[in-house]
């Protein structure tokens, strides 16, 4: 009976037995501090103070689109005059949805008893009242601001008088050439699931080794990782801007070569890669061009909808590995397995981030898992989202972090690669000179925090240089 009791319990203790399958622990109760993200609860609070995508600029057509962001059931639209609307979907009136409104000159109709409202929420029109009506001044739609950038819509959901600035991405201005694509990837799971993911670089060895191929594949044949990836890094996992976010750094030789990867996790669902494609066989100093920025949104708390650009130009992709045809509404160019568009056995054959993301359930259950040491990334980005949930690093701190952004703007990123020439040094510990390395390498990038442009760059290409004459 006390088996059975234990075994029902919330923090089941692991027997570790053979045939033990009696014993072993199914159930334990979700980290709802770090998962849910309802109205209220502190993490729906504490990503209310920042802007998120929540649909593609394709997507808004001639009839309005019915959305569901952090468990809010909304309606986004463009108007004749080209203003972005993000309303509630219940009209104010008696809750028909205004999925089914009429979208107007200025906001939207809805179509039960025409009441309109602006952009803004502001109810300008209620054709069946009296021309003596005060409901203009007692009822108003609710809404949020919204705009649209390179085919992405945001929306910002929190208090207006706290609404933050919108962070320039190095990207969206450097290359000037850059060709960015939006593309959308839902998956039915919670979004720290999917978001801590990216913190766990040794899965690209296992879960996408499968699908390497040669690294001298031709331009446009390899939609895969590089055989490369299928080679266990070194991996060390750090705070960034003192717990606004973390990076991996992750270290492999590659022959007489050292590849040390980077890619930054920002607070609170932001991931910026670098050359999805890399190889890590072509010497590269500080190759810090991002190939995709990726939002990991909350649909509700079983649901995320991944938005993204993906980035398109010779600096970061210069064997056009890439494809911007394949990217768009659930759509994207890399991988096997992205998006959950295939045939169960297929999935089974070659799974993929999708199927590995929905297989772990609706809402991980933390307690039950048994961490290693690759999962230091993931257990860290977990330390860093509740620290800034509970206050408790000023620099996470949604005002912080905005008036972060509006100094720095661009703001600088971390992601990055650089191959370095530095050979094997017969009798020494390979693995602790590439861990050293790759140390030295987040340090110069670290050390260039205060510059930005092409002084950050030069700086820091100038120290990481250093690093391999002196190894
Ligand atoms: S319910 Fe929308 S106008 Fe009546
Ligand atoms: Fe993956």
């Amino acid at each position: 009976l006390s088996a059975a009791l234990e075994r029902g319990s919330t923090q089941p203790k692991a027997k570790v037995m053979k045939y033990g399958g009696y014993y072993a622990p199914t159930a334990g109760s979700v980290d709802a501090e770090i998962t849910r993200t309802g109205r209220g609860t502190p993490l729906g609070e504490y990503m209310r103070r920042f802007w998120h995508p929540v649909c593609l600029s394709d997507d808004l057509r001639d009839v309005p689109l019915a959305i569901r962001i952090l468990g809010e059931d909304l309606v986004a639209f463009r108007d004749m005059s080209g203003d972005i609307g993000v309303l509630a979907r219940k009209c104010a009136h008696r809750g028909a949805s205004l999925e089914y409104g009429i979208i107007a000159e200025h906001g939207i109709r809805c179509s039960y008893h025409g009441w309109q409202y602006a952009v803004d929420g502001t109810l300008v029109d209620a054709p069946a009242e009296p021309k003596s009506t005060r409901l203009k001044e007692t009822v108003c739609q609710g809404a949020y601001p919204a705009f649209e950038q390179h085919g992405l819509v945001f929306a910002y959901m929190g208090p207006p008088e706290e609404q933050p600035t919108v962070p320039l991405y190095e990207p969206l201005v450097f290359p000037k050439d850059n060709h960015i694509v939006a593309f959308s990837n839902f998956l039915p799971c919670n979004w720290l699931q999917v978001h801590e993911n990216i913190a766990d670089q040794a899965h690209a060895v296992f879960l996408h080794s499968g699908m390497t191929i040669d690294p001298n594949a031709k331009p446009g044949e390899g939609a895969q990782l590089n055989a490369s990836f299928g080679q266990m890094p070194t991996l060390e996992w750090y705070e960034i801007g003192e717990g606004r976010g973390m990076v991996f750094v992750a270290g492999r030789r590659i022959g007489q070569r050292i590849w040390i990867r980077i890619n930054d996790l920002s607070l609170p669902n932001i991931t910026q890669h670098a050359y999805l494609f890399e190889g890590g066989t072509e010497r590269k100093i500080f190759a810090n061009h991002i190939n995709m920025t990726r939002w990991s949104v909350p649909v509700d708390d079983e649901n995320t909808q991944l938005f993204g650009w993906r980035f398109f130009n010779d600096l970061v992709d210069p064997h056009k590995r890439g494809d911007p045809g394949k990217c768009g509404k659930e759509a994207v160019d890399f991988l096997e397995g992205q998006v959950g568009n295939r045939p169960y056995e297929e999935g089974q054959r070659n799974p993929g981030d999708w199927e590995i993301l929905t297989s772990q359930g609706k809402i991980a259950v933390h307690e039950l898992e048994n961490p290693g040491t690759t999962d230091g990334g993931v257990y860290l980005w977990r330390k860093l989202l509740r620290a800034a949930i509970r206050g408790a690093r000023p620099a996470a701190n949604p005002k912080t972090m905005s008036e972060y952004a509006a100094r720095h703007s661009p703001v600088p990123l971390y992601s990055q690669d650089s191959v370095l020439d530095i050979p094997v040094r017969p009798g020494q510990d390979d693995q602790k000179l590439i861990r050293e390395v790759g140390r030295q390498v987040l340090e110069v990038i670290r050390s260039g925090d205060h510059l930005s442009g092409s002084d950050r760059v030069t700086h820091i290409a100038n120290g990481i240089t250093a690093i391999e004459h002196e190894a």
